[in-house]
């Protein structure tokens, strides 16, 4: 697998994250019940995916290959002050959560910060898509490769993305998930 071909990998399994996302903070705006077990399971994935993993690999790895060829310089800087824009909203499920554990009637900001969130992953992730489309005709082969060898050369994160996915199927399961409204 090219590392393009890992990176288009890695948001389909960030696109279900997403309807996670939606299901659960539809959820909460109806008054519904969604552990707070499972709401910390969508923002460690976000952490140790998304920020840890995914966006390490497009980073430290892929935007700096594919930045200086081309007409890309701007779009990496958009990418990049998105992805900080993402690790913020992040930070504010993680805060609002935290208060709303300990007594206060946090129920709405979680909400809507995950809300933003999947706002975000979908704006960035159809942007992003169609900028692989470019870059990769831009990569040459043996450039792919190495990205693609230093990817997976990372076990334990390669080892992580599966276990992650574990916990995406695991949040799939659950009843404000599937519940059809
Ligand atoms: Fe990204
Ligand atoms: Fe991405």
């Amino acid at each position: 697998m090219s590392a393009t071909e890992i990176l288009r990998e890695d948001h389909l399994h960030v696109k279900r994250l997403e309807h996670i996302i939606i299901k659960c903070y539809e959820a909460l705006y109806r008054e519904e019940d969604v552990p707070f077990s499972d709401i910390e399971k969508i923002t460690m994935i976000i952490t140790e995916f998304l920020d840890a993993i995914h966006h390490a690999r497009e980073e430290n790895s892929y935007f700096p290959c594919v930045g200086p060829s081309g007409d890309f310089e701007a779009d990496v800087r958009k990418f990049l002050i998105e992805h900080e824009f993402g690790r913020k909203i992040a930070v504010q499920i993680t805060h609002h959560l935290g208060k709303w554990k300990s007594g206060e009637e946090d129920r709405e900001p979680v909400a809507r910060f995950l809300r933003t969130y999947a706002i975000y992953l979908m704006d960035h992730l159809s942007k992003e898509d169609k900028f692989f489309d470019e870059a990769e005709k831009a990569l040459d082969p043996a450039e792919e490769k190495e990205m693609s060898d230093y990817f997976l050369a990372a076990k334990a994160a390669a080892q992580r993305v599966d276990e992650l996915v574990k916990e995406i199927d695991d949040l799939e399961t659950r009843n404000w998930y599937r519940a059809e409204h």
